[in-house]
């Protein structure tokens, strides 16, 4: 088949005077590209790289690809992520991975924990900040956490996102409206270890039901594989990341990433966080991958919070969560990437 791999690539983003020196951390370097188009080389397919930008509307119908490799960021706007696939099912060209509203929703946190709040999926609780002159919630309750509302990478995650009192919270607020341009989520600080929770493939099972009360019943995940769970050792780092898996680990010390993988957790919990994963990639429609944050609180016997899924997860083939999660359960980087491009073969059914 003829694959067209669409990315959004660092040093091809715009740039102006006065930027954020973080601006572009969520999109993805050479390494990447070139790993995942060997990849697919090596299943017997072509692979042509195409910027994943309005260019596209020129470019896609001179290659003529018979699917694309989507993991497009995007530049600007509020649903970034998923501008390329509503390019593509316009143009009625298969991609892999979640479609145009699951990609919207997902980068957009607050709205994904009303979706999760709505089916009783455990989630910080939260408020969303517009505006400086808003009132502080009174049922949030210090130490709270800040973090911008449409972001990745940890970008605008450091020790200073612990939030203590309202000075400070005020204080960050003004901070990041002014550098994110977006609403900032506020949420409860979740004191704890970290885990993250990598899947490949599809439901098979009902989809569109809300998830049963009943601690008994039967957990739906048919269709999905669980890699081992990974967990940040944070305690591997110095102070002053606050044990939390901040913008400058997930950037400038990405090489040296310290992880336990599978983590070391009891089988019930590792079960909870399975099912706590299939549960919220069901409740977003996700398709062929996703990657699950948690983390589990400390102060509450390591009850689990969903913090965020990430339907187009980092594929870096060096340190990349969900390649690490792949590689500790035996599987090749190789073989990652061709159960995303095949997962994605099979739901258009296309002849390979
Ligand atoms: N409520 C919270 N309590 C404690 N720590 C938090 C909380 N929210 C976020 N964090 C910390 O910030 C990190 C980044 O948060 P989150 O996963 O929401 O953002 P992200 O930048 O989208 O991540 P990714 O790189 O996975 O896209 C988390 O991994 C965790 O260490
Ligand atoms: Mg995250």
């Amino acid at each position: 088949m003829h694959v067209a791999l669409l990315a959004n690539l660092k040093k091809n983003a715009p740039t102006w005077p006065g930027m954020s020196p973080d601006q572009w951390d969520d999109l993805d370097s050479p390494k990447t590209i070139d790993g995942i188009s060997a990849a697919i080389e090596s299943a017997g397919h072509k692979v042509t790289f195409l910027e994943g930008d309005a260019t596209l509307f020129d470019n896609l119908p001179k290659v003529k690809p018979d699917i694309c490799f989507n993991i497009s960021e995007g530049h600007f706007g509020d649903a970034r992520e998923a501008q390329i696939p509503a390019i593509l099912e316009m143009l009625r060209i298969p991609y892999t991975g979640s479609r145009v509203l699951t990609l919207a929703l997902a980068l957009d946190k607050p709205m994904t924990k009303r979706v999760l709040t709505y089916h009783e999926l455990p989630t910080p609780n939260f408020q969303v900040f517009e505006r400086l002159n808003e009132e502080l919630d009174p049922d949030l309750t210090f130490p709270l956490f800040i973090k911008p509302s449409r972001e990745g990478t940890g970008m605008g995650v450091s020790a200073e996102s612990i939030i203590q009192n309202k000075e400070q919270l005020y204080f960050q607020l003004e901070k990041m409206l002014a550098r994110y341009q977006q609403p900032i989520l506020v949420e409860h600080y979740i004191e704890g270890r970290e885990v993250t929770i990598g899947m490949v493939g599809n439901l098979s099972g009902p989809a569109a039901r809300r998830i049963p009360k009943d601690q008994e019943a039967r957990r739906i995940f048919r269709g999905l594989h669980f890699f081992p769970s990974l967990e940040v050792n944070t305690a591997a780092y110095p102070e002053e990341e606050a044990g939390l898996y901040t913008n400058r680990m997930k950037t400038e010390l990405a090489d040296e990433f310290h992880y336990h993988c599978p983590a070391p957790l009891p089988d019930d919990l590792l079960e909870d966080l399975n099912w706590y994963a299939a549960a919220t990639f069901r409740v977003m429609g996700c398709l062929d991958v996703a990657r699950v944050d948690f983390r589990l609180d400390a102060n509450d016997n390591n009850k689990p919070y969903i913090l965020e899924i990430n339907p187009l997860p980092g594929l870096n083939p060096g340190y990349s969560d969900l390649c690490i999660e792949a590689s500790a359960d035996g599987w090749s980087y190789e073989q990652l990437i061709n159960r995303i491009l095949d997962l994605a073969i099979e739901r258009y059914q296309l002849n390979k």
